[in-house]
């Protein structure tokens, strides 16, 4: 036997050079800034989690924007049942749920964040349009803005990048760091945090302070292809879907054999239609291209 020593007791002498940067650059509450006020960019099923929660659990107004009207008026009434269903088995107050609700505000003009302490976006995940839209929040919200993506696999240096043509001017990039919040996110505990290179300490500091608000705990990974969550899912999920594509189980087998075995919600088929495959697929493709492994 090469080792009786558990994984989770492993040193950090074991973690490669840039991972331990990451791992070791946790900042302290001291630096975290107020947010008073919140944005969110998409109202899909992230984006409306992730207003909701943030409303109803830190207690601050969210402006919502999206572009297509009926995102947001199906995200409003998604909104409305979800807190109904919580009044009913008395697990809000109609009162808190009012409250919670007059919170939320949506729009279709990304212009009107203009007053925001932070925003998460929460649009497809699609490179070239979050590099857009933060080109935009970096012109459009106050400079103390934190502005935070909650892509499942793209490079948070590479979006930071997107707020200035020029390298030198870290003024937006510094404020923009990962929330990569969990689905469902009114249930998910778990929040995964991902500075960039140019991330600031404060930047991070904040956004870490700002999900224990929403009541969630945050872990922090490296900016690297997928970071934690996405890159041992993915390839699980991947696997799955080879097995049924190779007749190694039918779709019920799978999933159950997953589900009783090894105590987890749903199986790995389940859970890839509950992601959504578009959002697999690209989350596939980011592992694909920067790690390089065909089972990626
Ligand atoms: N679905 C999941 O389980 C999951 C989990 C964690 C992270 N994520 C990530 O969260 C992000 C959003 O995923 P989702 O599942 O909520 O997607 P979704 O398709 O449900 O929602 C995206 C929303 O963005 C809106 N939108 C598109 N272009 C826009 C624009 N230019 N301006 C404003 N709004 C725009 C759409 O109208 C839609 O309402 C992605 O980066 C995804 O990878 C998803």
């Amino acid at each position: 036997m090469y080792t009786t020593r558990p994984l989770t007791a492993l040193s950090r002498r074991y973690i490669c050079a840039p991972c331990r940067h990451f791992a070791s650059s946790t900042p302290t509450l001291a630096q975290a800034a107020s947010v008073k006020k919140l944005g969110v960019i998409g109202a899909g099923q992230m984006g409306l989690g992730i207003a909701l929660t943030a409303s109803r659990m830190a207690k601050v107004p969210v402006t919502i924007v999206d572009n297509s009207q009926a995102s947001l008026d199906k995200g409003l009434a998604f909104a409305d049942k979800l807190l109904s269903k919580d009044i009913q088995k008395e697990r809000i107050s109609q009162s808190d749920a009012d409250a919670t609700r007059s919170r939320l505000k949506t729009t279709t003009s990304m212009d009107d964040l203009g007053d925001v302490d932070m925003v998460i976006e929460a649009v497809p995940e699609i490179v070239d349009l979050k590099k857009l839209i933060f080109s935009s929040l970096a012109q459009i919200c106050p400079s103390h803005a934190i502005l935070a993506t909650n892509t499942s696999s793209i490079s948070i240096t590479l979006i930071a990048a997107a707020t200035s043509k020029d390298p030198k001017d870290l003024s937006a990039s510094s404020r923009v760091v990962s929330t990569h919040f969990m689905n469902p996110v009114p249930i998910q505990k778990g929040v995964e945090i991902i500075s960039g290179l140019q991330t600031s300490a404060s930047t991070l500091a904040t956004a870490i302070a700002f999900c224990e608000s929403m009541e969630k705990i945050p872990s922090t990974s490296a900016d690297t292809p997928g970071f934690l969550a996405n890159r041992i899912l993915m390839p699980y999920i991947n696997e799955a879907i080879i097995c049924l594509e190779t007749g190694v189980g039918d779709e019920k087998s799978i999933d159950e054999i997953m589900k009783n075995g090894t105590n987890v919600p749903m199986g790995p088929l389940t859970l890839a239609d509950f992601i959504g495959l578009d959002t697999c697929l690209s989350i596939m493709e980011v592992l694909h291209k920067g790690l390089g492994d065909s089972k990626r």
